[in-house]
């Protein structure tokens, strides 16, 4: 097998998803800590005394103190290489989040074992669900008092039905949190705290489940309770089924601390054996093997102005077959051109580095003039194929957008209108009135600021936003409904996206089932699939 294949798979790309202050940014330290990528706990998120991200690129960020953007992470780990895509964790996470989930192969996802299933996870597994892929549990925090275990599975099943398949059962939690059962190996595997700073691992014995020691190691009572809730989750749970693992059908569970390390080591075990190297994507109906066909990638992200320094946009491409080499010819399938690649980088939070080579599997991101769109899809000259495109998702958060000096209205719509196509937001106009009216939708509403910010930095013009009171906005499916016969209320909105498909502004979800239930043949989209 040549080089290319072996390279090819060794990969993993996962994304990692939850609620803010689930401990993903936790969870990302350690599994970096462990493939070495970094050395000290704190260099993903500097804890005690800034609460600044690494990943803080543009001013705003830093302000605030939180992340906006999203960054990618590699390291080795027994031999695999490893790809994190990070999304924001941050209530005002974008609509980059949900795109970045396109890039990976899998997810983890973080749950609050106090907490269980909270709102922004099921926004971002609903996105994961829709691709079929597989999505990993861990459930963290046992190191404080968790709700019950089997409540915590029921959750998941229910609130976002899937289900799951504990891998390994905690026992106890919170002051009582003496470690996990592996369920294959039919070992307890003890958890004793250590100090938090850059320890590499929980301090670990090891109990066969047999062992009369391990009774007194956790005492009689959870002890007894373990023996009872093996012996349910042997009788009454399905055996672990990979294929529908692969589906994204069933979700293994793990439970740990990532604070305290423990159960890192057994998540990634786990983890890298169930995961597959990159998945094939399709083009044009036809399927792409990641390691057979010739180099080929589709951009994912775009970002403007990371940083002050490097003023520029980078795309961010996800590479889905064969290899890339720096100073390689590729072709621009949208814009119908063979160019290089200019300066191809690997990002990892505030660093840059060149690179000479990446494979499929991999994120690079290249400098670009302002040539490619969210979705384009790169390949080699004379191999021409074009990637299904990435939906758009609906905001939640509308303003009415205008400049505040009338005179400078070119500069308005050219600033809103470059802002819009690198996708942070989505801008409308009134279905009757062109462009005399611009609607601004966002996912979070820090991008309200960030377009507020830009818009006066990049194109010196002032803007002045106001809110409006929709929180819900759907596509009208093109099924031959007239949008002027719309029998509608004075609380909802008829309006166009810039390419023209008519949509609707809603006040509440009430509203979406009034609308829908008083126009017949009326058919309503929350993705738009290109
Ligand atoms: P996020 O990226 O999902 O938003 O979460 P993050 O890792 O920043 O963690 C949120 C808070 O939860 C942090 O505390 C972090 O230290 C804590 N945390 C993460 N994992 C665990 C865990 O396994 N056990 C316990 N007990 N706590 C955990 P903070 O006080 O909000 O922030 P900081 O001052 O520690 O930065």
């Amino acid at each position: 097998m040549s080089n290319i294949q072996d390279e090819i798979k060794r990969r993993r790309t996962f994304a990692i998803i939850s609620h803010p202050d689930a401990g993903k940014t936790t969870l990302t330290e350690k599994f970096l800590l462990y493939g070495g990528a970094i050395n000290t706990a704190g260099s993903v998120k500097g804890k005690a005394n800034s609460k600044h991200a690494v990943s803080d690129w543009m001013d705003i960020e830093k302000e605030r103190g939180i992340s906006v953007t999203s960054s990618i992470m590699q390291f080795e780990y027994d031999g695999f290489c490893i790809n994190i895509l990070d999304t924001p964790g941050h209530q005002d996470f974008s609509e980059d989040t949900y795109r970045t989930l396109m890039a990976a192969d899998s997810a983890v996802m973080v749950i609050d074992g106090s907490k269980g299933v909270e709102a922004q996870t099921i926004k971002l597994f609903k996105v994961c669900a829709m691709r079929h892929i597989p999505i990993f549990t861990f459930i963290n925090k046992m190191d404080r008092d968790a709700k019950d275990s089997f409540e915590l599975l029921e959750d998941i099943e229910n609130v976002l039905g899937i289900k799951t398949c504990p891998v390994n059962w905690p026992i106890g939690s919170g002051k009582e949190f003496k470690g996990v059962y592996d369920r294959e190996k039919r070992e307890v595997e003890m958890f004793r705290s250590v100090s938090v700073g850059g320890a590499k691992a929980a301090e670990r014995t090891d109990y066969s489940i047999d062992d009369p020691a391990l009774k007194d190691a956790v005492g009689e009572y959870l002890y007894d309770q373990l023996i009872n809730e093996v012996e349910l989750l042997d009788v009454a749970g399905e055996e672990l089924n990979q294929e529908l693992v692969d589906k994204g059908e069933v979700s293994p569970v793990f439970f740990g601390s990532a604070l305290t390390t423990f159960g890192i080591e057994p998540f990634l075990h786990y983890f890298l054996k169930m995961t597959s190297s990159p998945l094939p994507r399709v083009a044009e109906g036809k399927v792409i093997d990641p390691a057979t066909e010739p180099f080929s990638a589709f951009v994912f992200k775009i970002q403007a102005n990371m940083n002050k320094a490097h003023r520029d946009r980078i795309a961010f491409m996800r590479i889905c077959s064969g290899k890339f080499d720096a100073g390689m010819e590729v072709y621009h399938v949208q814009g119908k051109r063979k160019q290089k690649l200019l300066q191809p980088q690997q990002v990892m939070a505030q660093s840059r580095s060149i690179i000479e080579e990446a494979y499929a599997g991999d994120v690079i991101g290249v400098f670009d003039s302002g040539n490619f769109a969210i979705g384009d899809t790169i390949c080699i000259p004379g191999k021409q194929l074009r990637y299904e495109g990435i939906p758009t998702f609906a905001p939640e958060h509308f303003c009415r957008v205008s400049q505040v000096d009338t005179m400078k209205r070119k500069q308005f719509v050219a600033g809103i209108t470059q802002i819009a196509q690198e996708g942070a937001i989505q801008i409308y106009k009134d279905y009757n009135l062109d462009l005399s009216e611009i609607i601004v939708g966002v996912v979070g509403v820090l991008q309200f600021d960030v377009l507020k910010h830009r818009m006066e930095n990049e194109y010196s013009c002032e803007v002045r936003l106001e809110p409006l009171p929709y929180s819900q906005m759907r596509w009208v499916k093109n099924n031959g409904f007239d949008m002027d016969d719309l029998r509608r209320s004075s609380e909802i909105k008829k309006a166009k996206d810039m390419n023209d498909n008519p949509l609707i502004l809603f006040q509440n979800e009430w509203n979406i089932r009034m609308t829908l239930e008083n126009n017949k043949g009326l058919e309503l989209l929350e993705v738009l699939e290109r």
